[in-house]
């Protein structure tokens, strides 16, 4: 890459651990991870764990995200939590992901709104964008990058657009999605090319070069270290090897012997 941008390594733990077993795990993770000039480690536990891990965490070594929120800052909405309510105890925020997109059916309004609650709380959201597979044999993977794009940021001015991470998921590359297969770096290249044209044509070439950019699908340490040599690549958004200690652990030394 050939500048100073920051690696993120980003775990999603999905709907996994209770606090007890959130907390032993981050115990063992506190022990093995080393921290690391411009490598940024994210724990995204679920909600349940975010407080008694924000006590916990060492935030030089690790930052908590949470991984879904409701966008209205306070209210009557029963059962939902604001980010608001989150801040203290997160720096960053999922917005977008594949599973709150197609199983709970959020909006590109949902998102939108979402991405600009995560800015307005100075938490920064990262935008989860990527299609399924079969948009991508009908050939659309460069119109739906462009459309969930436009969807999530148009509340996002030239200003705060720096507040943003992007992370590319193809929803075919998901662990959990049915017949998932892993990309291959040609094509993560592809569409990250793509994502910054976007984003070049929306707030200009500077920040389309200066834009954090993820990949996510299926990463796990045989792939991470390919995957994180992909031009245009700023990190990694792990799933289900995050589930595991060793695995993580893994990804996070990959991570800081690749030069960026
Ligand atoms: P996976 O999940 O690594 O298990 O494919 C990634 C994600 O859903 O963020």
């Amino acid at each position: 890459m050939g500048n100073s941008r920051k690696t993120y390594i980003v775990a999603n733990w999905k709907m996994n651990f209770t606090p007890g077993e959130a907390s032993i795990y981050l115990h063992k993770l506190s022990e093995r991870v080393k921290g690391a000039r411009d490598l940024q480690v994210v724990l995204c536990p679920s909600l349940v764990s975010l407080q008694p891990l924000s006590l916990q965490v060492s935030r030089r070594q690790f930052k908590l995200a949470a991984q879904n929120f409701y966008w209205r800052d306070f209210g009557a909405y029963t059962g939902e939590v604001a980010i608001a309510q989150l801040r203290g105890f997160v720096d960053y925020a999922l917005v977008g992901h594949s599973e709150r997109r197609h199983i709970f059916c959020e909006t590109d309004k949902d998102i939108r709104e979402k991405v600009a609650a995560a800015v307005r709380n100075d938490i920064t959201p990262i935008l989860c964008i990527g299609e399924t597979s079969d948009e991508r044999l009908m050939g659309e993977t460069d119109v739906v990058i462009y459309d969930q794009l436009l969807g999530g940021l148009s509340e996002i001015s030239k200003e705060d657009i720096d507040k943003v991470i992007v992370a590319y998921e193809p929803v075919w590359a998901i662990s959990s999605t049915k017949n998932a297969r892993s990309a291959a770096p040609e094509e993560i290249e592809d569409a990250i090319k793509r994502i910054r044209t976007h984003i070049s044509k929306l707030y200009g070439k500077n920040i389309a070069e200066e834009i954090s950019v993820l990949y996510g699908g299926s990463v796990n340490p045989s792939s991470a270290a390919a995957y994180l040599n992909v031009e245009g690549v700023d990190g990694l958004l792990v799933g289900g090897a995050s589930l595991i200690a060793d695995s993580f652990c893994d990804i996070v030394e990959i991570a800081k012997g690749v030069e960026k």
